[in-house]
């Protein structure tokens, strides 16, 4: 079982985000899983420019390494993402990245796959960044298993236990989720709803946007 995980923060590999993460695929590690991260910052990812060419010819134009790491993801079992709150939100490295999936959630193309979110702060208000990436999840068609997430102010160089664990236990949720197939009702639920809306618009769209039209009919049965 193979896990990507994406790091938007600045700080990459060496960051609190990071320092976290490490700890989230310890317990994956130890379920058997395997694990590449990949630092959105080390990447060149171009902010999205509108055009709307993944909609009609399923790739990006720009020239850039977002192709190469949406087929990772599309080839793996599970997808992280961790991202310190930079004002309340996601950084701008995690904001492009998202953007650029445009396509993917229209498709929703990470279907079948289990996700989780990671989130650091100074200070504070860390959980409805974490929503929110989980729900960028949803919308891609991953199931997320949950979050955590640690405010830096009072840490020292060691996490506290509690957040240790909570690390540890999100790693091995995540994995076990994902061999077993688990679902929940209200997971199931998001992911149905949304789908619904983009089967919509591709009915709308579907003289427009003919390679997503064309991979509704093959992968979501669209008539
Ligand atoms: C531009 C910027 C914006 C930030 N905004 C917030 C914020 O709104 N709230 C907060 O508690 N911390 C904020 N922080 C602090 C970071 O979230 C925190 O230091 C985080 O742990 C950094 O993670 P990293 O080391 O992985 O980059 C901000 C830091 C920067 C540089």
């Amino acid at each position: 079982m193979k896990i990507i995980t994406l790091i938007g923060s600045p700080h990459g590999l060496k960051g609190n985000t990071a320092k976290l993460t490490q700890i989230v695929l310890e317990g994956a590690e130890s379920e058997g899983a395997t694990s590449e991260i990949i630092s959105l910052t080390g990447k060149n990812i171009l902010p999205c420019k509108g055009c709307d060419m993944c909609h009609k010819k399923g790739i990006c134009p720009q020239d850039d390494e977002f192709e190469s790491i949406k087929k990772k993801i599309i080839e793996a079992d599970c997808l992280i993402l961790a991202s310190p709150n930079y004002i309340f939100s996601v950084s701008a490295q995690m904001k492009a990245f998202m953007d650029r999936c445009c396509g993917v959630l229209h498709c929703l193309g990470f279907e079948g796959k289990y996700g989780a979110s990671i989130v650091t702060s100074g200070g504070g208000d860390e959980e409805p960044i974490a929503d929110y990436m989980n729900h960028f999840l949803i919308i891609t068609g991953v199931r997320p298993v949950g979050s955590v997430w640690a405010a830096m102010g009072n840490i020292g160089e060691i996490f506290p236990d509690e957040i240790r664990t909570n690390a540890l236990n999100l790693g091995k949720k995540l994995v076990l989720s994902c061999k077993n197939k688990i679902t929940c009702e209200e997971t199931e639920t998001r992911i149905n709803k949304f789908k619904d809306r983009m089967r919509y618009l591709m009915q709308w769209k579907k003289q427009e946007w003919t390679f997503e039209y064309e991979y509704w009919k093959k992968h979501h049965n669209l008539e």
